[in-house]
């Protein structure tokens, strides 16, 4: 059988990287390889969350006699577990976690990078099908090497991020990362379980006719962003329109789809919550990094989503992110509405 050699794997791809920068360690490529283990093992039980009912609901007992876990507590703990007996890693914070992970041994304590994610976003979806992802943030520590990591390595604005990525568990699973050399996308080969390289140097449209927003909070938003989504509505062919509304209610297929396609996603804030619903650390400056080094932009409205001081692990912004003809055009409308 011929075998087709042009296709980089995931780890072929990392590794191949590393040769342009000879002092190098690999540890950024072990980090990126224990990720795409976990995402591995993440998607055999996405895939099966279909069969919960003849398994077992979430929280009950199956027919082993195991208690069934949530899919995001087990995505979590598949997370930490590579994460941990890994190489590369001397720390976690995530969604599912109160508080920061220290790994206090000799090898974490060595490693140069500690790692935010978000294991499962979307989970209100698995019980109807529709795509989830997990995402990830990996800064390089500014703690003492020899040491237990601190908070101040979690607790670095977005520009410092080394690389981010997310998996999407969709019609096919894909794993998205980005550097500062750029972003590029690998979908999981199910049959020989390796990620390879299906999407080389993404870039984000620079114009887009998708807007992805949840209209249900419409009368909820600040007078800027009901004058952009109006002014999206009434877009006609003479103004590049006209536009389509997209929300999936994932933020990793909604902005996964408008990074290929191009477009624009926003999760404003809300009366009833100011500073929206999406957090800084593991999903906005993830999808930040990612999305400015694919061509496109992210704010909070006012400021750069990547120069935000963080101040918590798990403070919220609101998000606005995409094609960056659509951000400029959506920044005249908050600025004048002012
Ligand atoms: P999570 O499942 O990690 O809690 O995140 C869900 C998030 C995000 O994926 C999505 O964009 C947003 O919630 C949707 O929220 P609304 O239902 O309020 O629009
Ligand atoms: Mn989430
Ligand atoms: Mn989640």
């Amino acid at each position: 059988m011929d075998v087709n050699r042009s296709v980089l794997t995931l780890d072929e791809f990392t590794i191949q990287q590393l040769r342009d920068f000879p002092s190098a360690t690999g540890e950024l490529s072990s980090l990126l390889r224990d990720i795409g283990l976990a995402a591995k093992r993440i998607n055999v039980e996405v895939n099966k969350a279909g069969l919960i009912d003849i398994l077992g609901a979430f929280g009950t007992t199956n027919v082993q006699g195991e208690e069934v876990m949530k899919l995001d507590v087990f995505a979590n703990n598949q997370m930490m577990g590579v994460l941990k007996h890994g190489i590369s890693c001397a720390g976690i914070g995530s969604e599912e976690m109160d508080d920061i992970e220290i790994f206090d041994d000799p090898i974490s304590n060595n490693s140069k990078y500690v790692c935010l994610f978000d294991p499962l976003d979307g989970s209100s979806n698995i019980d109807v099908n529709v795509s989830i992802g997990t995402i990830f943030s990996i800064y390089r520590r500014v703690s003492e090497l020899g040491k237990p990591c601190t908070k101040e390595d979690f607790l670095q604005s977005g520009n410092k991020q080394v690389a981010a990525g997310y998996v999407i568990y969709g019609s096919s699973t894909m794993l998205v990362y980005a550097t500062k050399r750029g972003v590029n996308g690998f979908t999981l080969d199910q049959q020989i379980g390796e990620f390879c390289l299906s999407h080389p140097n993404i870039q984000c449209p620079e114009k887009g006719k998708i807007y992805s927003v949840n209209h249900g909070n419409f009368f909820q938003y600040e007078q800027g962003v009901k004058e952009y989504i109006t002014a999206c509505q009434k877009k006609t062919k003479a103004d590049g329109g006209p536009y389509t509304q997209r929300y999936i209610g994932s933020m990793v297929s909604d902005v996964h789809r408008n990074l290929i396609k191009g477009g624009i996603f926003a999760y404003p804030g809300t009366t009833d919550k100011p500073n929206g619903k999406l957090r800084l650390l593991y999903e906005c400056n993830p999808f930040a990094f990612i999305v400015e080094k694919a061509g496109g932009r992210a704010t909070n409205g006012k400021q750069r989503i990547l120069d935000i001081q963080p101040k918590e692990l798990h403070q919220r912004t609101p998000l606005f992110i995409g094609s960056t003809k659509m951000m400029d055009e959506l920044d005249t409308y908050l600025q004048t509405s002012k």
